[in-house]
């Protein structure tokens, strides 16, 4: 299965893919790493992993049509079946969305639909929860909406900072994004309505 990563920043999911897919947890070729930022650490990685990467910013179109439609030129170039937004900071299109429909994972660093949005470590802290955790979900037209396919929680201690808990839901990120693409690339995701039935 032909893959591309979206990534905006560090890339350390990217990364985790990367190697789960090189240790043979399952079977991708990672064609290309989009990104939307020059300066990221992800086009770093993606040079160091021999992976094309395609780096595109917004400010050199009009409008985000004509940016997205760039982006789907280049996965179709690249024939990709499988599109996992890591740390991809921003918001894909209705229209985008369709054409890859049930063909996109996000990863989100809270327990959805808490704490949507773009600082969902942070927000936990903030609001005092005891427990927080990661989400691999399917994207659909709104952020952070999808229907959830793996979760996995995450103490928040007393002495916790967002650092702290950062470095914590990282960790569980890196093995639950490669475990959840695994499952698509089985087959063994089933969408029945926003639910998703895993497959024995
Ligand atoms: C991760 O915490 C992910 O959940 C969120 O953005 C962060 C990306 O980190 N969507 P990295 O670039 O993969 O290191």
């Amino acid at each position: 299965m032909k893959i591309a990563v979206f990534c905006s920043g560090n890339g350390s999911n990217f990364q985790a893919i990367i190697d789960a897919c090189r240790k043979g947890l399952f079977k991708a070729d990672i064609s290309l790493m989009v990104c939307d930022n020059p300066n990221a650490f992800s086009v770093k990685r993606a040079e160091k992993e021999g992976i094309k990467s395609f780096t595109i910013e917004r400010k050199a179109f009009s409008s985000a049509e004509e940016f997205e439609a760039r982006i789907i030129e280049e996965l179709k170039k690249e024939r990709i079946e499988l599109i996992c937004l890591a740390g991809y900071m921003r918001i894909l299109s209705a229209g985008f969305v369709e054409k890859y429909k049930g063909r996109i994972l996000n990863i989100h660093p809270a327990l959805l639909p808490s704490f949507k949005g773009t600082h969902g470590i942070k927000d936990a802290i903030d609001h005092g929860v005891k427990t927080t955790g990661v989400t691999v979900h399917f994207v659909d037209e709104e952020m952070d909406s999808g229907p959830v396919i793996l979760q996995e929680a995450v103490k928040v201690e007393e002495t916790d900072t967002e650092a702290s808990l950062a470095e914590k839901i990282h960790s569980v990120e890196h093995r639950l994004y490669p475990e959840a693409i695994r499952l698509f690339i089985k087959g063994k995701l089933k969408l029945i309505g926003r639910r998703v039935k895993i497959l024995p």
